[in-house]
């Protein structure tokens, strides 16, 4: 599923044709720089387990995820925000080129995510739901918020009950979104809401491991400057590696329960990629 979410990504270059010298470049640098993919992996293999019929035109779905992720991971390296020098291995934007230019790609990816789910070959019905879904988990009461509160609280210790909250917005609602909209390509509405708060336990130990990785893995094998989160609400300055990592351990088992109460398609499609991430803290 990685390698056609990948070659699909590889013949999709985004056009935009005009004076500018760099402005396309910049565009597609980071989208095809790499990345794992979690976010579309979630979304296709939830389609996978209920309409298989569906993966293929559900690509531009996965997609159009992936280009909302990859506008917050430019902005947030920005110098305003986490002022990152290294992303998917490569410069960030605002190094190889400028700020204005990593601020417009950003808004640029932002917009395009949605004008990609509106060209999707679903239903209207459909089609409004999922972008409902993207805009309210990738917007002003989900990523952006989260990002407003990381960036407004540094040097300020926050409760962990408020450093859970930041971490779900910032991150667990675009996780929960990705799984909630393959539930909705497959017309599977009650599964959504299950599957929007399971994904919400799964992203929140996402960014917990996350704030591991930052302490314990080097920028170049994480392709990202880490050891970066100095001044922020990680789960490290709040509560210290060790409880940090017995945290990840209780919400990694806490979800593998939840995860086994899907029905059996869900578990059979699906149980490599949670695998795979529920224990990512322990390599
Ligand atoms: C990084 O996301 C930002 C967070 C929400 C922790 P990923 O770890 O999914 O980054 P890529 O997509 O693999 O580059
Ligand atoms: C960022 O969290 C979450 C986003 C919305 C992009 P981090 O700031 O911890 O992500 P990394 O560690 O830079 O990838
Ligand atoms: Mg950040
Ligand atoms: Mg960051
Ligand atoms: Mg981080």
């Amino acid at each position: 599923m990685l390698n056609k979410f990948e070659f699909f990504l590889s013949t999709n270059t985004i056009v935009s044709k005009s004076i500018h010298p760099h402005y396309e470049k910049a565009l597609n640098e980071m989208l095809k720089a790499g990345g794992k993919r979690f976010r579309p992996m979630l979304l296709l293999n939830v389609v996978k387990a209920y309409s298989p019929l569906l993966v293929k035109n559900a690509m531009s779905v996965a997609y159009a995820i992936e280009l909302l992720h990859t506008y917050s991971l430019i902005h947030d390296d920005l110098p305003s925000m986490d002022n990152a020098d290294l992303r998917r291995s490569m410069p960030t934007l605002h190094k190889t080129y400028d700020e204005v230019t990593a601020i417009l790609v950003g808004d640029a990816l932002n917009t395009y995510a949605f004008e990609v789910l509106s060209e999707t070959s679903f239903s209207d019905s459909t089609k409004i739901k999922l972008i409902k879904s993207l805009s309210k988990n990738g917007g002003l009461n989900g990523m952006v918020l989260g990002q407003a509160i990381d960036c407004h609280f540094e040097n300020t210790p926050l409760s962990v009950d408020d450093v859970k909250t930041l971490h779900k917005n910032k991150t667990a609602k675009l996780i929960a979104s990705s799984l909630e909209m393959g539930a909705i390509i497959s017309n599977e509405i009650d599964l959504s809401k299950k599957l929007y708060k399971f994904g919400l336990d799964l992203g929140l130990l996402f960014q917990i491991q996350d704030d591991i990785l930052d302490v314990t893995q080097s920028s170049e094998l994480a392709g990202k400057t880490t050891n970066n989160d100095g001044d922020k609400n990680s789960f490290i300055n709040i509560i210290g590696l060790d409880d940090t990592i017995k945290e990840a351990n209780e919400l990694s088992e806490k979800i593998e329960l939840e995860f086994n109460s899907f029905d059996q398609r869900l578990k059979d499609t699906l149980s490599p990629l949670i695998t795979k991430y529920i224990n990512r803290h322990k390599d």
